[in-house]
Formats: structure tokens, sequence, C-alpha cells
């Protein structure tokens, strides 16, 4: 539960205290008044009042000041594991946990998908996906910087069971380290591991195995993924994208800014490396692997499932990777004592919401879906128990299921069949165009081009055959990028509306495999205490490896007296002194300011 829960336990049971010294008082003083009326003479009993009243307020004194005391301490440490766990059965032995995130899945998203299946598949309004038979609360996701969080800060919730500030990965608003469940777990003997479908180091994989103050420093986090880490290496298994970071930059397909091979050096700390479907595939569902194993199956992310399921024979999907990281784990574990703690992420339903790209989200939540459904089949049949619990960081582009068109009051609808009409995400066709663009269309004049982007693309690969002239003008000459003006044609159609091309506050759902075994979680909680449930379920202590990494072994400067900021260097320039990292924004009257035509499109998810 909450890093607070202890001392609000405590404050209860203080106050509780109090009103029972409190009805004792009144007992004892109107009980007495009665006969103090009858009997005016100062005797033993009024003495006995006096010295019960004393007692009762230097207790009461003495108590409020224990819990004070208690509660300074506690804000100190990290939440401490609890010895008794409630209603549900935590397994005594060995056991396994299963974190999977849906990174910017609101609750909206649920329901477009939900209805989009039952449209498609021809199924009863009654019909639901997995994950609705598997809700069990909600999460609320403010960072400690922001009301709206991005998925660093989201996911150092998870890691660490600390609120931190947007960018930071694993890092506290002081810029100091702090230890986070997938490394205690690998102390503790456990296999780990990391499964995503975007870059592995993007946020939210970052922030369980490494540290950075700020979530752009990919280059670092690769590093200290593959065992460069003050820990060494503490993930057995990776799976997804984001390929570019571990490759040299005089190598083709690499993003780093310096010439080191991580993939090399990846090898020579024990990895088996994947790049491609063909290794993938040889893993015989996870029977045939290796730990430790680094698979990057794609240079940056995987495609959007909507794109990808037209070439399966290049890219795994989210549901085999999970099939596959499970019973490679499985197996890893079947003679320790430990089992396995793996975090699996649906990456890109986020980037559908950042594209505000309604179909594409969908079959994202689809793909998600199934691979918890797989978690679900490897739990029931696993001779070892375990628990998965599934949330998002935060919601992603203020989502409706509803979108007013015209001035006219609107239509109660929305339309399903426009987004299954659509064969591709709006990522794609806006990339197929800028290739035409580019290429072929290069010196084609705009009534060429005009019939390209309604047969070839809006048609073929969209499913809109009304294109107006006003929207292949903006196709032809975009202010923004064509993705963008795609996502809007589709969503406009289906009347799907967006708020932003960012994030919300809105509250999350929590799901798990049963209510019982993540009882802590049921109901409204915040981030936090979805990270603090991960490391109680394993017993973990979470705050000794928050020790460890801020000790003085491994300070950059040597100085005792350096501030944070210089011992921790090693996860790269921390933020400005004049950036917060806490406390909330002030109002800027930013409303005057942006002109509605500034794109500032690909921003940080
Ligand atoms: C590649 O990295 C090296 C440092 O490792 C740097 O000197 C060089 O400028 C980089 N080249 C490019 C093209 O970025
Ligand atoms: C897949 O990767 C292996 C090495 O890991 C390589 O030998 C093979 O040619 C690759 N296959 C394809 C289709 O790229
Ligand atoms: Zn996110
Ligand atoms: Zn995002």
């Amino acid at each position: 539960m909450s890093r607070e829960e202890p001392l609000l336990a405590q404050r209860q049971s203080s106050e509780r205290s109090s009103i029972r010294y409190a009805e004792e008082e009144d007992a004892l003083l109107t009980g007495e008044a009665t006969g103090r009326r009858e009997e005016p003479r100062r005797g033993w009993r009024f003495w006995r009042e006096i010295g019960m009243f004393a007692w009762a307020l230097i207790a009461t004194i003495l108590v409020i000041v224990l819990a004070v005391v208690y509660q300074h301490e506690a804000s100190k440490s990290q939440h401490q594991p609890k010895d008794s766990w409630g209603p549900g059965d935590k397994p005594t032995g060995k056991r396994n946990l299963i974190f999977m995130v849906s990174d910017g899945m609101g609750p909206t998203s649920l329901s477009l998908t939900r209805s989009f299946r039952q449209y498609t598949e021809g199924l009863p309004i009654d019909d639901t996906l997995v994950l609705d038979k598997h809700h069990i609360g909600q999460s609320r996701t403010r960072s400690s910087n922001s009301l709206v969080t991005d998925s660093a800060a989201g996911a150092t919730a998870f890691s660490c069971g600390y609120k931190s500030y947007n960018g930071a990965i694993s890092v506290l608003p002081d810029h100091s380290p702090c230890g986070t469940v997938l490394e205690a777990a690998a102390l503790a003997g456990y296999k780990t591991g990391l499964v995503v479908t975007t870059r592995l180091t993007d946020a939210t994989p970052a922030c369980f195995a490494s540290h950075a103050n700020l979530r752009q420093y990919e280059d670092s986090i690769a590093q200290q993924e593959v065992g460069e880490h003050p820990l060494g290496r503490v993930v057995d298994l990776m799976m997804g994208g984001g390929r570019c970071h571990f490759l040299a930059n005089s190598t083709e397909g690499s993003c780093r800014g310096d010439d080191r091979d991580l993939v090399d050096l990846a090898s020579k700390n024990g990895f088996h490396y994947l790049q491609n479907r063909t290794a993938f595939d040889a893993l015989n569902g996870g029977t045939e692997v290796k730990l430790p194993l680094l698979g990057l199956f794609a240079d940056k992310d995987i495609p959007y499932e909507v794109d990808r399921r037209h070439q399966n024979d290049v890219y795994p999907s989210l549901e085999e990777m999970t099939r596959t990281a499970l019973t490679a784990l499985s197996d890893a574990t079947r003679d320790s004592d430990q089992g396995f703690f793996v975090m699996i992420e649906g990456s890109r339903i986020d980037h559908a919401g950042h594209g505000n790209d309604p179909a594409a989200q969908v079959h994202e939540v689809l793909a998600y879906d199934k691979a918890f459904a797989a978690v679900l089949d490897f739990l029931e049949k696993d001779s070892t128990p375990g628990v998965v619990v599934s949330t998002s960081d935060h919601e992603t582009g203020g989502l409706a299921a509803a979108r007013q068109l015209h001035k006219s009051y609107p239509d109660y609808l929305w339309y399903p069949r426009v987004l299954a009409n659509a064969k591709h995400s709006s990522e794609y066709a806006g990339n197929k165009l800028n290739a035409y663009t580019s290429g072929e269309g290069k010196d084609k004049g705009n009534k060429e081009k005009a019939a390209y982007i309604r047969d070839t693309i809006l048609k073929q690969d969209l499913g809109i055959v009304d294109a107006s002239d006003e929207e292949i003008e903006s196709l032809i000459k975009p202010d923004v990028s064509t993705q963008y003006v795609f996502a809007d044609m589709i969503s406009r159609r289906a009347q799907i509306g967006w708020s932003t091309h960012g994030h919300s506050a809105a509250d999350v759902n929590i799901y798990a495999s049963s209510a019982k075994n993540a009882w802590p979680l049921t109901g409204n909680h915040e981030n936090i205490e979805v990270g603090n449930f991960l490391a109680d379920y394993l017993d973990l202590d979470v705050g000794a490896v928050t020790k460890r990494l801020q000790s003085s072994a491994y300070w950059t400067t040597d100085a005792e007296e350096s501030p944070d900021l210089e011992k921790y260097s090693w996860m790269g320039d921390p933020l400005g002194s004049d950036v917060r990292v806490d406390g909330l924004d002030t109002y800027h009257h930013d409303f005057r300011k942006r002109s509605l035509t500034d794109c500032g499109c690909g921003g940080l998810h």
C-alpha cells in the first residue's frame, strides 16, 4: 500500500486512542459531575479524577509524539515490506510476478475497443475483453511536479514506489537514485525480464533496469541494461525494439551519439543476441532460450499491430513475445527457490493516443488483451503460484467516444465501422505519403498527387472514399505532419474525439489475475501503491537497494560534501536548478501564447 500507509495507520490508531481517551475523560468528568454536586468536599475521588485526567492527557500527548516521530522516520525511508498479508493468499514459498503496463490506455480505450470488437466480430453487446473480466481498481497518476505525468515519472512510481518528476528514470526529485523492484528481485535471486513493443531504452522499461536524470539519456540507459550498471547485470531477458541505441554510430541504423558497440558489450556480459524473426522463431516458444537474452527486433518501434499483422514474418507479436518470455523464465527457474519478475508493456497504445489514431489504438488494445490472456493462461497451467497485475501509467490523447462535428447539436453515436475499414495506421499512411512525395511523386503535379493520395493511400490503406478537396489539399501542402491529418480524417468520420496529442490526468484502470491475490490494489489508489504492491508481493526490500545505490561506493566524486548532483553524475546531467521537480506549475496564460498551427509534433511520450 502507500508509502504513507503505516503513518496513516498510526495516525488513525492515535486518533482512535485519543477518541477513546476523550470518551473516558467524558465518562469520568460527566459521570462524576453529578456525584460532585452531592459531594462538594474535595476528597480522594477528586484527586483521583485529576490524576486520571492528567494520565490520559500525558498518554495522549505521548502517542501523538510517537506518531510524529514515526511519521518523520517513515517519510525518510522507502516503503518497508509488510509482515502480514491481508485477505488473499500470498504464497509463502516460490512465486512469480508478472507486471503489465498498458502505456497510455485510459478507460475510454477499453470502451472503444470492446465496441469495435463486438461490431467487427458480430458479438453480442455483453461480450467483453479479457481485461474487463479482471478489473479490480483504479490508479491515480500525477507525478511529483505535475498533475499530468509522463511515462518516466509514471514508471518510476511503479519501479521504485516513489513519485518523481516528469522525465525521471528511477531517480528521486533530489536527483538521487532509487532502487527498483526489478533490481531488488535480481539481487534476491529472481530471474527478471522486460518485454516491450517500443524501444527497450524507452521510459517504461528503462525505469526498471537503469537510472537516469532524464529519459532522453537512452545511450546510457542501454549501457546499464546490458550490464554497465552499478549493481552489474540485473536483467536476464529483454525483448522488444530499440536496436539503434545498441549499435555504434558508425553502423547503419544506429542512433547512438558515440561509437560504442553495445551488442558486443552485451555478448561480453553473456547475452545471447537475437535481431530478427528467424532467430525468435528458433527459440521455439521459449523452450530453446538461453539466458541472458537480448532480442532487438526493430531499430526503433515494432510496428503498430494494425500494420504488423501484414508483416507477421518480420516482427513477433506482443503475445508471442509474452508467451516466449514466460516459458523461458519459468524453465530457467524450474529448479530454483525463487521464481521470476517480468514487466510486459503494450508500449504503443500510448503512441496511437499521441497520434490521435483510433484505428491503430483499438488494434493495440486488442493485442494487449491477447497478451494479458496469454499470461492468465500461463498462470493457470504453471505449477509455481503467481499473480499478474496490469495497469497504465496514464491516459493519452484525452480520448472521447463521442465527437461533435458541427455547431448543431450532435447525434449520440460513434461509428466503429470507420475504424474497421482502416487496414493500416495513420503512421503507415504518413510514411507512405512522405516516401511518395520525396520519391516517385516528387515532380508530379497536384492532380496526380491527389489521385495517388485518394486511391493508393486513403482508399486502399485507410478505407476512406469520401475525402474532400480541402482534406486532399491539406495532405499535399501539410501544416502539420500528414500522419496527424490522416488520423484526424479517421477520427472525424468515426466521431471519435481527442483533447490533446499529449497525456491526460485521467485515472486509469488496474487489472489482476485475481482480486484476492492483488487485494491491496482493489479500489482507487495512488500509482506508487502499485509499485509498493510489486515489492510486497515478492517480499523485496527495495529500500535496501536504494541505500546501496546511494552509498559512496558509486559516487562519481569522492568528496563527502559534494552536492548530490555531483555524487550521482553517472546518471547524466541533472535538470537545471531552475526546473521544478515538485509542486505544481503556476498559470502562464498559455492559451494566448501558442499559435494554433504550431505543430509541436514529435514530443516525448
Ligand atoms: C561517433 O562517435 C564518436 C565518439 O565515440 C564521435 O567522435 C563521432 O563524432 C561520432 N560520429 C557521428 C557521425 O556522430
Ligand atoms: C537473422 O539474424 C541472423 C543472425 O542473428 C542472421 O544470420 C540472419 O541472416 C538474419 N536473417 C534475416 C532474414 O535477416
Ligand atoms: Zn506512458
Ligand atoms: Zn506517451
